[in-house]
């Protein structure tokens, strides 16, 4: 995710490559992002963070309370020139954010897998010494992998359970439509083709400002074969899914965030 972003920045010139600095770990990873983005790459944390007007943490949450300690002098620059803290670890709210820099502004980010193709969501919230200037830094930073919206906090599991888990339930609409053209008769390739461009298609008309209600309705005749479909994902109880599924997975973001 923190390459997506970075490949991104640069490529629409939100930043300059004179102006990243990124750490990591590994050697060949470092040559290779030298290389490809034209940035400083360094593995050292503390020359980031002490360089940067904004510190982006993109580790796994595990890595968190390593970093935290390691970065401990940042938290020392608040009254000095404090850099902007933005985090997109799931699970790690603002107030774990808050303790590790404190008086620092902390921005919590959530994007989403299509983040890496540009095509992502992302929901931010702010703690409570992050300016509008830190907001619209975050919006334009975000706004190069998709979407940005504003919730507050204690959306965040909300969001999880919605655009973070999301793409995992597309993605098993899309099989399962392609799975149901295999079973009429149609050669697999085909049949993903048709299922993919199709649910890229309403996405496109939905986002229109057509209401889905209405794109049902439209393409649904009397005693025609919309409706027959329709009526079968009625029985099987396939909108009442997908309510739960939401409902599921933001109740185990919540019940993940608790025990972090
Ligand atoms: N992927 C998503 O769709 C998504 C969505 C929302 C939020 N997130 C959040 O984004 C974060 C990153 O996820 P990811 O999927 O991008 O994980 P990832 O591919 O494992 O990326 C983590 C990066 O951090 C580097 N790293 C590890 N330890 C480090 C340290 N001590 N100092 C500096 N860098 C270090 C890793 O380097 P090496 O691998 O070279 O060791 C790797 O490049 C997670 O907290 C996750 O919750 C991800």
């Amino acid at each position: 995710m923190g390459e997506a972003l970075l490949s991104r920045l640069i490529a629409q010139k939100i930043y300059q490559p004179s102006e990243v600095i990124v750490s990591e770990p590994q050697q060949q990873r470092q040559a290779f992002l030298e290389q490809q983005y034209g940035v400083q790459v360094t593995s050292n944390n503390c020359f980031v963070a002490s360089n940067t007007a904004v510190l982006l943490l993109a580790v796994k949450p595990q890595v968190f309370d390593a970093l935290t300690q390691e970065l401990a002098v940042v938290a020392t620059l608040a009254g000095e020139s404090p850099p902007l803290i933005i985090s997109i670890l799931a699970g790690v709210g603002l107030s774990k954010l808050e303790a590790a820099f404190p008086k620092l502004p902390v921005i919590r980010a959530m994007p989403n897998t299509p983040a890496t193709v540009g095509a992502g969501i992302t929901a931010i919230s702010s703690g409570s010494h992050t300016l509008d200037s830190h907001k619209e830094i975050a919006q334009q930073m975000f706004s190069a992998v998709g979407a940005v919206v504003e919730v507050a906090e204690t959306l965040m599991d909300a969001v999880t359970g919605l655009s973070g888990s999301g793409p995992a339930y597309v993605a098993m609409m899309v099989e399962a439509l392609s799975d149901g053209g295999v079973a009429v008769g149609l050669p697999r390739a085909i049949a993903m083709q048709l299922a993919l461009q199709t649910v890229g298609g309403t996405v496109q008309l939905l986002q229109s400002g057509m209401h889905p209600a209405e794109l049902k309705d439209r393409v649904t005749s009397p005693g025609g074969t919309t409706i027959a479909g329709i009526a079968e994902l009625e029985h099987a109880g396939f909108r009442s899914a997908l309510i739960k599924a939401v409902q599921a997975a933001a109740k185990r973001s919540q019940e993940l965030g608790n025990s972090s």
